[in-house]
This record gives C-alpha cells, sequence and structure tokens, in this order.
C-alpha cells in the first residue's frame, strides 16, 4: 500500500511513525513534510492548501490513502476534493470537520443535543455583542472567533472593559481574520483540561487513552499561548468516574448528533473537555489529532494505525477494539528561544542520532529543515522529545533525560511537563 500523509508537523512525524510500523504499508509520501518525517518517507514539496496538486500528485503515484492531519485542508474540503477522484482518504468531509471549523456550530450542536457545555450566546453583529455585554453582569466571561485561529482566537476576558476591548478586536479589527465575523461570548468555566481523542466511522467512535496539554509558553502556566510546549499521557484527572460520564453524555451523543444532521463523521474527534466541579464539559472540538497530543498517544496504541484508519473509512469500526500499552509517554517540547512571537531560525541540530535504536524514545520533528551543513531548526516549534516510563513519574524522568541528548542554539523548553502529576500522586 502507497500512503501519503498531509501535514509538516510533529503530529504528521507521530502518524509517519505509526503508518511505517504497519507491515500493510511499502511506501510513504509526506506533503510537505519535515526532515525528520523525510527519514522515513518520501517528502514532497505541495503545500497542504494546493488541492489540485495534491490531488495530481496522488493519481500519478497511485497512492492508495490519503491520511489528512491538519485542520485547515480538513475544514477547506480536501477530503471531499480527493474523494470525487476516487482517492480512499482518512479524516472528515468539509461538512463534517466544521465541527472544529466553526465554533458557533459546534455550540448550537452541542445545545440542540444536550451535550454538556458551557452556555453561550453566538454573535454576528459587533453591535448586538456589545449590547450583550453591557447588560451581562457575570464576568470573566470568554469570547471565541467562531473559526479557525491556530488556537489564539479564545480570548479570557477579566472585565467588561476587556470583553468591549475584545469585540473590537475579534470583530472589528479582525485580528484572527474572516475567524471573526462571528464570535461565541461563553460563560468563564474552571477546572482540570484533559484531551480525549477518538476514531469515528460514522456511527460508531472508539476512545483512545487520554492526555494532557500544557499549551502556555513558560513554567507553571504562565505566558502567552503557544500551540502546545509539552503532553503526557494518560492524565491523572481521567478518572474511570469521569470516562463513564462522558461515554453517556459526550461522545456517542456527538457522533449521533453529526449523523442526525446530515454531517456523518470519519476521523479522529478530539475531544477537549475541562472537568468543572459540576463535571465534564465540552470546550470544543477537533476535527483531527492534537498536537503535541498525537505525540504521546500514538507511540501507546498497540493497534496497526492502518487497519484502524481503514475501519473508520469502511464503517468497520465496531469490528474493532483499540489496545493502549499499560504505562506513560510524555513529551517534551523543544522550541526556539522567543517562540511564540519572534525567534531565529536556521540554527544547527546535534545529537539527534541519539535516538536511533533507543526503544521507548522518540524525537519528533516540528520546524526543522535538513540542508547542506545537516538539519537546522525552521521553526518556533522545532522538536518533540517523547519517552514511555512505566509510570508518568518514570516517564517524565526520561523525556527530560533525552531533551539533552538534543543541542541547538536559542534552545527553550518548559521544566514542568507533567507536573500535573504531583497534584494527584500516584
Ligand atoms: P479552545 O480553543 O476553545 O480550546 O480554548 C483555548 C483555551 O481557552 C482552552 O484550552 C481553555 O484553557 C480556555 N477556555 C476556553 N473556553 C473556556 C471557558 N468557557 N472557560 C474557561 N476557559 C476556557
Ligand atoms: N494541542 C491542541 C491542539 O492540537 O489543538
Amino acid at each position: 500500500m502507497k500512503v501519503l500523509i498531509v501535514g509538516s508537523g510533529g503530529r504528521e512525524h507521530a502518524i509517519a511513525v505509526s503508518v511505517a510500523k504497519s507491515p500493510r504499508v511499502d511506501k510513504i509520501y509526506c506533503a510537505p513534510g519535515n526532515a525528520g518525517i523525510g527519514q522515513l518517507a518520501e517528502c514532497v514539496d505541495i503545500g497542504a492548501m494546493e488541492f489540485e496538486r495534491l490531488t495530481a500528485f496522488a493519481k500519478e503515484n497511485s497512492v492508495d490513502f490519503v491520511i489528512v492531519g491538519m485542520d485547515d485542508p480538513l475544514v477547506g474540503g480536501l477530503v471531499d476534493v480527493l474523494e470525487a477522484e476516487g482517492i480512499r482518504c482518512f479524516g472528515p468531509r468539509k461538512n463534517a470537520a466544521i465541527l472544529e471549523g466553526s465554533k458557533a456550530f459546534s455550540k448550537d450542536l452541542m445545545k440542540k443535543y444536550k451535550i454538556p457545555t458551557a452556555a453561550y450566546e453566538n454573535f454576528d453583529d459587533p453591535g448586538e455583542a456589545v449590547r450583550y455585554l453591557e447588560e451581562r453582569a457575570d464576568y470573566p466571561v470568554v469570547l471565541k472567533a467562531d473559526g479557525l485561529a491556530l488556537g489564539k482566537g479564545v480570548l479570557i476576558c477579566n472585565t467588561k472593559e476587556e470583553a468591549l476591548a475584545g469585540v473590537r478586536t475579534i470583530m472589528e479589527d479582525k485580528q484572527f481574520g474572516a475567524a471573526g465575523d462571528r464570535m461565541v461570548i461563553e460563560e468563564f468555566i474552571t477546572g482540570p483540561e484533559v484531551s480525549v481523542l477518538s476514531f469515528v466511522d460514522g456511527k460508531t467512535i472508539r476512545i483512545m487513552t487520554s492526555a494532557q496539554d500544557h499549551k502556555r509558553a513558560q513554567d507553571g502556566d504562565r505566558g502567552l499561548n503557544t500551540g502546545g510546549m509539552g503532553t503526557f499521557s494518560p492524565s491523572p484527572f481521567y478518572t474511570a468516574e469521569v470516562d463513564a460520564f462522558c461515554r453517556e453524555h459526550i461522545y456517542q451523543a456527538t457522533v449521533d448528533a453529526m449523523a442526525a444532521e446530515g454531517r456523518p463523521f470519519k476521523g479522529v474527534i478530539f475531544f477537549g473537555l475541562m472537568l468543572t466541579p459540576a463535571g465534564p464539559r465540552v470546550l470544543e472540538y477537533n476535527a483531527r489529532f492534537g498536537d503535541p497530543e498525537a505525540q504521546v498517544v500514538l507511540p501507546r496504541m498497540k493497534n496497526d494505525i492502518i487497519e484502524v484508519m481503514e475501519a473508520c473509512v469502511d464503517g468497520t469500526l465496531d469490528k474493532i477494539e483499540l489496545e493502549f500499552e499499560d504505562n506513560a509517554a510524555v513529551c517534551v517540547v523543544l522550541a526556539s528561544q522567543g517562540y511564540p512571537v519572534s525567534y531565529e531560525k536556521g540554527f544547527k541540530i546535534t545529537g539527534l542520532e541519539r535516538f536511533e535504536g533507543e526503544e521507548g524514545y522518540f524525537c519528533f520533528h516540528a520546524g526543522t529543515k535538513r540542508t547542506e551543513e545537516g538539519i537546522v531548526t525552521n521553526g518556533g516549534r522545532v522538536l518533540g522529545i517523547t519517552a514511555k516510563g512505566s509510570t508518568l513519574l518514570e516517564a517524565r524522568a526520561n523525556a527530560y533525560g533525552a531533551a539533552e541528548w538534543v543541542r541547538f542554539d536559542n534552545k527553550y523548553m518548559r521544566h514542568d511537563i507533567g507536573r500535573a502529576i504531583d497534584e494527584v500522586r500516584e
């Protein structure tokens, strides 16, 4: 089987490592890929939003199966374009990827089907949003741009003044572009956050092991929001009780709701949950693997990923049981100093060969590039260092040990990835 993976981050590298383990696969392409993915796949210089070129490439090279890793092409309808040409594809169609592509859509869906989430109102008109906030007594409040905004379109506003300024930022100054044509204003809720990824075939859902992200740039969850500075799996907050609640009220209910709306979802649904004192609530849905959640969840999965993905496409997921190793994994992101604001690129990376043949250790590339001098930094998030361990504590020690194997100028990381476990002693 020839497989094409669309994307270029650490998530796509983790997907590629899992795909490469499948005995069914003899060739992997990745568009556009990165230097690490290039060690196990042939990278092709086509961008994830170049739908016509991707389709032509898949046809010319007799690609049997395409895996779309990223949100933008999914929300833009890449799967529909490929399927129209008869190419088998893992990922939701455009009418289902809207679950991530529009927060107003997902909130209305949850309300209609009684899926627990924070109370909210949707707004198309900034004047109405302002009038609503003027009358509201309850702060903080959360403002969300409707569309995709690289995880940055969420503003937590502590006062009415901040919220009014937020309406201007999102809807008038259009800081997040067309994503701010509509806006959700939402109740502020509190509690630990957990990421739960799942495979879905349109009707059946299979839940993967839980994970937790660290979105802020600095230790102690301070500083700016980033794409994610590190993850760990499983989450000690995701207890059997939480799992039972979510299975009863959230997971299957979401899949059934999408089917009832004539938008059957096939692919990965990522449930961003907040475990509030009143019970779990859905903060957001994503229509793809998380990055860097994939980097701790996939290394622990025992199944053949191609078999599971094909079952999603064929509607036979009910025949599959997912299996995860009874251990833990931690991923520490090595970033460029200054990320997420401004940073230099082009520094040589050394020590990568140290990972070769090291069982239970992974060096997932995100922003890297191969040049004549070797592999150099090429982005804000450069590498994701994942290590397994029999417990989260052990996995964390292993991951931080391995983070020292790699060197490059301006290397930056958080030192408290996985520390949440100290709050819930094992
Ligand atoms: P989202 O992109 O919707 O997951 O939001 C990004 C982050 O904003 C989340 O990971 C939360 O930390 C925070 N957040 C989103 N919605 C709320 C809410 N209703 N109450 C409190 N925090 C929130
Ligand atoms: N790690 C969060 C995301 O992928 O959106």
